[in-house]
């Protein structure tokens, strides 16, 4: 590529409020990674926002500082991607001020993560889970994202996103780069192994139904092996979301591991039953899992080489949010 053509810009997050499951890394990351050389990508843990629902502050510390080195073990290299904690620039929650007082109240009340969430964490339904979207929105258009790499339940966030900076640049001329979605065709929706109608998920109360990046490989298989199946009498391995949820959501998993199509896997498994196609499913994805965890576990020991990464990476991201921030300040009128 010509060195002078700007490359388009990538942003991503993901919130350090669990642990990460096979879900992030199907949806997100492992789509990341090969994005590098062609784009300018930003990654970073979403602390921020990992605090709408309560946190222990040690677990919170733990995850973020594992997230990273997860990141980097998944094949994003600190040198070509900009890796960064999201509290480390502090322009996230600056310009999410600014774009909060400009996300109407409707259209925060629309969002169904806040719906499910609130159902979820009915004792606290504080304000920054309502207006979450917001700054969503802000660590998007922040960076003048063009494109932003996350799972299916992300979409109406980004869309959001979209909106406000529109509403933005209508207001006060070009200022944002109205950023898109960029979803993946195979893994956007990996559902729970246990209850495959629910969303994998990384706050799921039952920790058979999700498979976490960091787990033994013998925890992975177990689950694997006693995964829902549907209860047609057919045994078949066929890919049919609606009527067979369970033994679709499988298919998905080692579509998106083996990075074959649904009709491929569907043929690979002409004739055998569930019983073997379930160790199947759990050893591609055991041997997939594998490299990461165990050089997530090297990085994790080296930690004065993972304080480096997070302190180069805030430094990146911060230049280039700071830019945006005090273009939108001088708009809005603030003494600069
Ligand atoms: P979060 O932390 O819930 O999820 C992180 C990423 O993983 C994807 N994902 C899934 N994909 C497929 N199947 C699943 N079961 C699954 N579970 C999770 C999500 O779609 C997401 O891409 N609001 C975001 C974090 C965020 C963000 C951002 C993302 C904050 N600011 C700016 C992009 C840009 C969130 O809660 O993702």
């Amino acid at each position: 590529m010509d060195e002078n053509v700007k490359k388009k810009v990538m942003l991503s997050g993901i919130q350090p409020s669990g642990d990460l499951t096979l879900g992030s890394y199907l949806g997100a990351i492992k789509n990341w990674t090969e994005l590098a050389d062609q784009y300018d990508c930003y990654y970073f843990m979403a602390d921020l926002h990992a605090i709408t629902v309560r946190q222990n502050p040690a677990d919170l510390r733990r995850r973020t500082l594992a997230q990273m080195a997860q990141y980097i073990a998944a094949g994003l290299d600190p040198e070509k991607n900009v890796l960064f904690i999201q509290s480390h620039v502090p322009a996230h929650a600056q310009l999410g001020w600014v774009i909060n007082c400009y996300t109407m109240f409707g259209e925060l009340s629309r969002m169904t993560q806040f719906k499910d969430k609130s159902a979820k964490n009915a004792e606290n339904i504080n304000g920054g889970l309502f207006t979450y979207p917001a700054l969503m929105a802000a660590d998007i258009l922040l960076y003048q994202a063009d494109y932003v790499p996350v799972g299916g339940d992300q979409k109406q966030h980004v869309e959001l996103a979209r909106n406000v900076a529109e509403r933005f640049n209508g207001v006060y001329g070009d200022v944002f780069r109205i950023p898109e979605p960029y979803i993946p065709k195979v893994g956007a929706r990996i559902m729970s192994l246990t209850s495959p109608e629910n969303k994998m998920s990384k706050s799921d109360r039952d920790p058979n139904g999700c498979v976490y990046l960091m787990e033994k490989p013998e925890d992975i298989m177990r689950k694997f092996k006693r995964a829902v199946t549907d209860s047609d009498t057919e045994n078949c391995v066929r890919y049919d979301p609606a009527a067979k949820p369970g033994v679709s959501n499988l298919i998905q998993i080692y579509a998106a591991i083996t990075e074959k199509s649904i009709p491929e896997v569907e043929n690979e498994f002409v004739g055998c039953g569930y019983g073997v196609f379930k160790p199947r499913v759990g050893e591609a994805v055991v041997e997939c899992l594998r490299p990461v965890r165990e050089e997530a576990e090297r990085l994790l020991r080296d930690k004065a080489y993972l304080s480096e990464v997070c302190r180069t990476g805030a430094e990146r991201a911060g230049y280039t949010a700071n830019r945006t921030l005090r273009k939108v300040y001088k708009k809005v009128g603030f003494v600069i």
